[in-house]
């Protein structure tokens, strides 16, 4: 039904061991695999139509249109990797918060659960029943892609799903969660002990619906102190690794992570994702190259010239210096307003240039 053609050539080539899933295993790959964060919806002309027609929950919880629109971005764009079109805000509302998505702020949680016994009341999730769409959407995709393409199933990380809780919505300064954190640490760990268990179902199930492997979003983590890191979050990203199965890879992703690189490396991940304030070689090194690197381009590069972006794929992609292990992406999320023909030329050009004769 959707595009299949286009499908087709690298299907002859890759067989049922795509080059995304070798990159994660660290094994050696004809090129270097690349995908972008957000791929699905926000830029593309294709998702805006759809939004003009329906609200943006309605389109997550409507499981053909969750499934064409994480399609979308294998049409156009020749990526080698599929994400899922959902959010890292869907358990909240099983778990009993009231969420919506507001024009111009971004999600809003009513009501946000701040003392103990709020957070006491905060349920755990089902998600064969609480988020079936979103299970019905993945097997819906993976039909389609037939084990050719590899599709990402997510999830925010118990700290980042902790700040928009306990904010109410997107911050800048985190001073309520940080405030939480110091003030009522037994509420934190609470809330965090929740969340983990909150953040395994729901993996788990993206995995038995049949994602091929799974990325963890901490967006937020670097906002913590190294020490703060290491008391309040990583026990529980720890869990959570060690809570899913080993037979998906998994990605392990925040920004701002120069000063918790290695405690991210600690708490678990297949994979480390990186953004753009960090050189990927020096980044990879202090890793000891024991896991894969995910990254690293900026993602405002891609609002310049098709030359000014070629020159700096060219030079991520010499900081990873050809060793097995690296997945091309963003450092961030594509930005809404990024011209669709230069991210073909991203991709293109990582193909290209990372290509081994
Ligand atoms: O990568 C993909 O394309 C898959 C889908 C995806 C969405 N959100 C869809 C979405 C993924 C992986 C996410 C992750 C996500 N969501 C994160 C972690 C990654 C990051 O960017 O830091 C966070 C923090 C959220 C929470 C969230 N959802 C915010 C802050 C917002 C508003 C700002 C924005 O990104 O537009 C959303 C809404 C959202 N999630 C949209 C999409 C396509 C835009 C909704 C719209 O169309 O209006």
């Amino acid at each position: 039904m959707l595009a299949r053609e286009t499908y087709e050539g690298r299907k002859m080539k890759e067989g049922k061991n795509p080059v995304f899933l070798r990159a994660c295993r660290r094994e050696q790959t004809e090129y270097t695999p690349v995908w972008l964060m957000r791929q699905a919806g926000r830029f593309l002309p294709e998702y805006r139509n759809l939004r003009r027609q329906y609200p943006f929950l309605t389109l997550c919880k409507t499981p053909e249109l969750a499934a064409q629109i994480t399609l979308l971005p294998l049409k156009t764009l020749r990526v080698d990797a599929a994400i899922i079109f959902a959010d890292i805000l869907l358990p909240l509302e099983p778990m009993g918060m009231t969420l919506e998505f507001t024009k111009g702020e971004g999600p809003v949680i009513h009501h946000p659960p701040r003392s103990r016994a709020e957070v006491q009341r905060l349920r755990p999730i089902e998600p064969e029943s609480d988020l079936s769409f979103l299970l019905e959407a993945i097997r819906l995709v993976c039909r389609e892609l037939a084990g050719e393409i590899p599709l990402i199933g997510f999830s925010g990380a118990p700290f980042t799903l902790a700040c928009y809780i306990i904010e109410g919505g997107v911050t800048k300064d985190f001073i309520r969660t940080k405030s939480l954190m110091y003030q009522d640490p037994l509420t934190w760990h609470l809330l965090m002990e929740r969340l983990t268990e909150v953040v395994i179902s729901y993996l788990n199930a993206q995995v038995t619906a049949g994602v091929a492997a799974v990325q963890l979003f901490d967006t937020w983590a670097g906002a913590l102190s190294p020490a703060d890191y290491r008391e309040f979050v990583l026990p529980y990203n720890k869990r959570v690794f060690q809570g899913l199965p080993t037979s998906v890879p998994t990605i392990h992703f925040a920004i701002n992570s120069a000063g918790i690189l290695e405690a991210m490396q600690e708490a678990g991940g297949d994979v480390i994702g990186i953004d753009w304030r960090l050189d990927l070689g020096t980044a990879w090194q202090r890793l000891k190259y024991a896991v894969g690197i995910q990254g690293n381009l900026d993602p405002a590069v891609l609002l310049g010239s098709q030359e000014h972006i070629q020159g700096r794929v060219t030079e991520i992609l010499r900081a990873a210096g050809g060793k097995p292990g690296h997945i091309f992406n963003l450092g961030h999320g594509v930005l809404p307003h990024t011209p669709v023909d230069n991210v073909i030329a991203m991709v293109e050009a990582v193909h290209r240039l990372s290509k081994k004769e």
